[in-house]
């Protein structure tokens, strides 16, 4: 191996190490949230709340909440970083239907801050929901 060599070989071992790195720092939230099953736990969670909540559960009169919890729980496993099997819609196109006020929105949202504060940090709650907050305007009608 001439001196070539080993520059190339050394450009890729610290292409792949800067590589890595990246990685570890964009799935943080994603471990931080007890990765795919801590994730599924704060969807259940969640779910269980927002079908039953007077201020929300008119939504979801009919829909399979079994099939639900799986799809978000894999929706946001991707939004914290994770790689996850996300088969459903956009936002846009899975909320059209119901037509979703911004009052609904906020209600989850402030549902979503007091589940996530029984299975994780500050730290967590804050950026999942930094993350969540611009699909706003994709889920609420009109808005
Ligand atoms: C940031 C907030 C929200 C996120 C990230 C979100 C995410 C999702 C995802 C990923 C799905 C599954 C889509 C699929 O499998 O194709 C879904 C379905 C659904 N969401 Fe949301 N959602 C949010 C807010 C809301 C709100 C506020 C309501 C109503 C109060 C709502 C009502 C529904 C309903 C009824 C479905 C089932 C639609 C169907 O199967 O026809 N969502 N949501």
């Amino acid at each position: 191996m001439n001196r070539a060599h080993i520059r190339l070989l050394l450009i890729a071992v610290l292409t792949l190490l800067a590589g890595c790195t990246h990685l570890r720092e964009d799935d943080a939230l994603y471990r931080g949230l007890g990765g795919e099953p801590g994730i599924q736990l704060i969807v259940d969670d969640l779910i269980d709340v927002i079908v039953t909540d007077p201020r929300t559960r008119r939504s979801f009169e009919g829909i399979k909440v079994k099939h639900l919890k799986h799809s978000i729980a894999m929706f946001i496993c991707n939004v914290a970083g994770g790689q996850c099997d996300y088969e459903g819609e956009d936002m846009k196109k899975t909320h059209v239907d119901a037509q979703i006020s911004e009052a609904e929105f906020d209600a989850l949202v402030d549902m979503l801050r007091v589940v996530l504060d029984r299975h994780t940090g500050t730290a967590e709650k804050n950026e999942l929901l930094r993350r969540l907050a611009p699909m706003k305007r994709d889920i609420v009608a009109g808005y």
